[in-house]
């Protein structure tokens, strides 16, 4: 049996997010710049969004830029930008015709002009998409979302809208970048690092995280397929005892 044959459709993670980790080392090895590395990420990045949305998964998170990418050096930054860019140029038409609606969580207002203009068109021209949620954090870091929302949830007390005493769970979730979706199930981080890098700190509480040695630029459909088949395998118990699930 395929690996595709073995996943059980009825049990799919509901949504995937992914630390796509590697580029650089994959490039390495090659003695390649590191911008090739990033260039055959892109290619995995298509490859990952196809085998997700064709099995179903309603929302696929991916980790394109962190928070503290912008210490890279320029040159380097500039080259993922541009990559971002023309990957969103060339993709967008592919995304409508899947009916993949695009969203962006991080903070944007350190993006360029450029970049946040082209983010703004991807969203509003698949805004009518009711298929698979493909959200990109860029400039996307959990201490700074969860800063964040304390922020506005301070602001919205001081104003009365907000009772402490009310606070929840449930209500300070609604304050963070992804008050639209469900919390991942399923986390993937590739190139063999154990680390959660700032990536949906406060979402991740129950998730089940995969790590693989596997390089991003060689992630594929085959390697999605094994993360989920290992979900799949998988008692989640939220902290209950296995007989009382
Ligand atoms: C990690 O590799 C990857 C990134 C910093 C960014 C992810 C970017 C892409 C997959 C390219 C294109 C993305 C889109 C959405 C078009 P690394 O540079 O940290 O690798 P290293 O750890 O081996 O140095």
């Amino acid at each position: 049996m395929s690996l595709l044959e073995r996943i059980d459709i009825s049990k799919l993670p509901v949504h995937i997010a992914i630390i796509m980790d590697g580029n650089g080392r994959w490039a390495k090895k090659q003695n390649k710049p590191r911008v090739f590395g990033h260039q055959s990420g892109a290619s995995a990045v298509k490859r990952t969004i196809e085998g997700s949305a064709e099995l179903g998964i309603k929302y696929l998170t991916l980790y394109a830029f962190s928070a503290e990418n912008w210490n890279r050096p320029k040159t380097e930054v500039e080259a993922l930008m541009s990559l971002l860019v023309s990957t969103i140029d060339k993709e967008l038409n592919n995304l409508i015709k899947n009916n993949i609606r695009f969203d962006v969580i991080g903070n944007l207002s350190l993006l360029p002009a450029s970049v946040k203009r082209k983010v703004d068109f991807a969203i509003e021209k698949t805004n009518r998409c009711t298929g698979m949620l493909l959200t990109l954090a860029l400039s996307y870091g959990g201490r700074w979302e969860i800063t964040n929302a304390v922020k506005k949830i301070a602001e919205d007390a001081a104003k009365g809208l907000l009772n402490p005493q009310d606070i929840t769970g449930k209500i300070f979730a609604t304050y963070l970048t992804t008050a639209n979706m469900p919390d991942p199930e399923l986390l993937i981080r590739t190139s063999g690092e154990l680390r959660l890098s700032n990536f949906l700190l406060w979402q991740s509480a129950y998730t089940e995280l995969y790590f693989t040695d596997v390089m991003w630029p060689d992630f594929n459909k085959e390697e999605l397929y094994k993360a989920v088949l290992s979900f799949q395998n998988r008692e989640r118990r939220f902290g209950k005892t296995t007989e009382q699930l």
